[in-house]
C-alpha cells in the first residue's frame, strides 16, 4: 500500500495519512507502531507531552524500513517556549527517539495568555537550519497566532495541526490555510470515535460506496486536502483507514458530510484562544 504524499510550502513531502499514537507506550506500544509501519504506515505522529517518543524510535529499529522513508512528528510542549528551553527540549526529543532528525517538528499549542510561542517558533526555525527538523508547524494556532509569527520572523508554519472531524469541520480556519499554503493536518480526525461510527447519515454513505464509517471519514479528510492521524492499536483497522483510495465521495456526498458540523462540535471544548496545554 503506497499512500500518497502532498508537497509543503517548503518543498518536503508529508504522505497524507499517518498514525496518531497518542496513548501508545512501552512494548505494547511498540508492536502496535511497528504493525502500523508494517500495514504501510510512513507518518507516525507523536508528541514531547505524550512520552512516547522512545516507543516511537524503538519501533522505527524495529522495522526494516529506511528512515528516509518514514515521516516521524513530534511536538513543543507549552511548559518549555522560551528559546533557550525549546532547543534544548527539540534535542531531547530527538535524544528520547534516539533520531538525528524529525521530519516534522510543531508546537503543540499556542497558550497565548503565557505569550512565548514566537519564541518557540524562533527555535523551531532555528533547529531547521542546523539540521535537527526538516519541516516546521504549529499546531492548535488560529489564524491570528499564525500572523503574528509571520510577522515577526518571516516564516508561516507548513503545518497546522487542528482537531478537525466531521462534527467540527473547521472550514473557514482552512479557508485561511489554503490562501496561505498552510497545509491543515487533523487530530481526533475520527472524534475519537464519539458516536461517528454509529451515525445514520455517514452510515448511509459508507453503504452506498459499500466501505465502512471509518474509510468514508478518512476519505472526507483526504478530498477536503487535510492530513490525517487516526490512531487505532488494531492491526484490521490500522489497515482499513489507510484503504481510501480505491473510491470517491461525490459532491453530494461532500455535502451532506459538511453538513454535520456543529458550532460547538470541539470533543472536549478546548478552544485554542483559551486553553492552555504545558
Ligand atoms: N495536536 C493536538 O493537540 C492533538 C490532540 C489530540 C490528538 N492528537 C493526535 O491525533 C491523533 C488521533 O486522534 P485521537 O487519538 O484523539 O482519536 P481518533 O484517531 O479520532 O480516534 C481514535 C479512536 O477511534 C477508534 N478507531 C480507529 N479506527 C477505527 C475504525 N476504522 N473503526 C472503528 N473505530 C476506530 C480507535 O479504537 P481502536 O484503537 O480500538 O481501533 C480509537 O478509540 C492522536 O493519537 C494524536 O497523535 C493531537
Amino acid at each position: 500500500m503506497q499512500i500518497p504524499t502532498r508537497k509543503m510550502n517548503d518543498g518536503n513531502e508529508i504522505p497524507v495519512i499517518g498514525l496518531g499514537t497518542g496513548g501508545m507506550k512501552g512494548s505494547d506500544g511498540a508492536a502496535t507502531i511497528t504493525s502500523a509501519i508494517h500495514n504501510g504506515y510512513r507518518l507516525i505522529d507523536s508528541a514531547y507531552n505524550y512520552e512516547n517518543e522512545g516507543t516511537v524510535g524503538e519501533a522505527v529499529r524495529r522495522i526494516s524500513v529506511a528512515r528516509e522513508d518514514l515521516f516521524i512528528t513530534s511536538k513543543l510542549p507549552g511548559r518549555y517556549h522560551h528559546y533557550k528551553d525549546a532547543v534544548k527540549t527539540i534535542q531531547e526529543s530527538l535524544y528520547r527517539a534516539n533520531l538525528d532528525y524529525y521530519d516534522l517538528y510543531l508546537i503543540h499549542w499556542p497558550n497565548p495568555k503565557q505569550g512565548h510561542y514566537v519564541e518557540a517558533w524562533q527555535a523551531l526555525i532555528d533547529a531547521k537550519k542546523w539540521g535537527l527538523i526538516r519541516s516546521i508547524g504549529v499546531s492548535n494556532f488560529l489564524p491570528e497566532h499564525m500572523e503574528h509569527l509571520e510577522k515577526e520572523t518571516g516564516v508561516l508554519p507548513s503545518i497546522n495541526q487542528i482537531e478537525l472531524h466531521p462534527f467540527f469541520n473547521q472550514a473557514e480556519q482552512r479557508k485561511w490555510h489554503e490562501k496561505h499554503d498552510v497545509i491543515t493536518e487533523s487530530w481526533s480526525p475520527l472524534a475519537r470515535a464519539n458516536d461517528v461510527f454509529e451515525n445514520k447519515t455517514i452510515q448511509a454513505i459508507a453503504k452506498k460506496h459499500r466501505k465502512s464509517a471509518g474509510q468514508i471519514i478518512l476519505r472526507w479528510h483526504y478530498q477536503i486536502n487535510a492530513v490525517s492521524i487516526p490512531r487505532s492499536s488494531s492491526p484490521i483497522r490500522q489497515k482499513e483507514n489507510i484503504s481510501i483510495f480505491d473510491f470517491k465521495l461525490d459532491q453530494n456526498d461532500m455535502e451532506i458530510l459538511a453538513s454535520l458540523t456543529k458550532p460547538e462540535g470541539r470533543i472536549n471544548g478546548q478552544h485554542p484562544a483559551e486553553y492552555e496545554e504545558f
